[in-house]
């Protein structure tokens, strides 16, 4: 590996930031981490992986941090629009997406990617 691509993957490390326990996380539930331009929702399913997006629904801004996680989606506490954990696309006949962002567990700790 030559020097310039240490620098690289150094650079590429070092954006993933710490925000928290999986364990301060409720399963089916979600905890919000505050960027300076945005509040994302980092989502715990009932299985305990851990997804993130914009906690904004693509209908109408409802706070998706707040709705009920199932079967890899959130339902927003608004107008029950169901959203995907994995690609933050509406289901069904909904049509919009929430920006979803790289988030991964490791030792308990959970880093997000933005
Ligand atoms: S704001 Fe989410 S369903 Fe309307």
């Amino acid at each position: 590996m030559n020097a310039e691509a240490i620098i690289t993957f150094a650079r590429v490390e070092s954006d993933w930031r710490l925000v928290g326990r999986i364990e301060d996380i409720p399963r089916q539930g979600a905890r919000c981490v505050k960027t300076g331009e945005m509040t994302v929702a980092v989502f715990r399913t009932s299985d305990d992986r851990v997804f993130a997006m914009e906690d904004r629904c693509p209908h109408k801004a409802g706070p998706l941090s707040q709705g009920i996680v199932h079967a890899g989606c959130v339902t927003c506490p608004l107008h029950n629009w169901v959203i995907s954990l994995e690609n933050g696309r509406a289901q069904g006949a909904d049509e919009g997406a929430t920006r979803t962002f790289p988030v991964k567990v490791e030792d308990g700790s959970v880093y997000l990617k933005l």
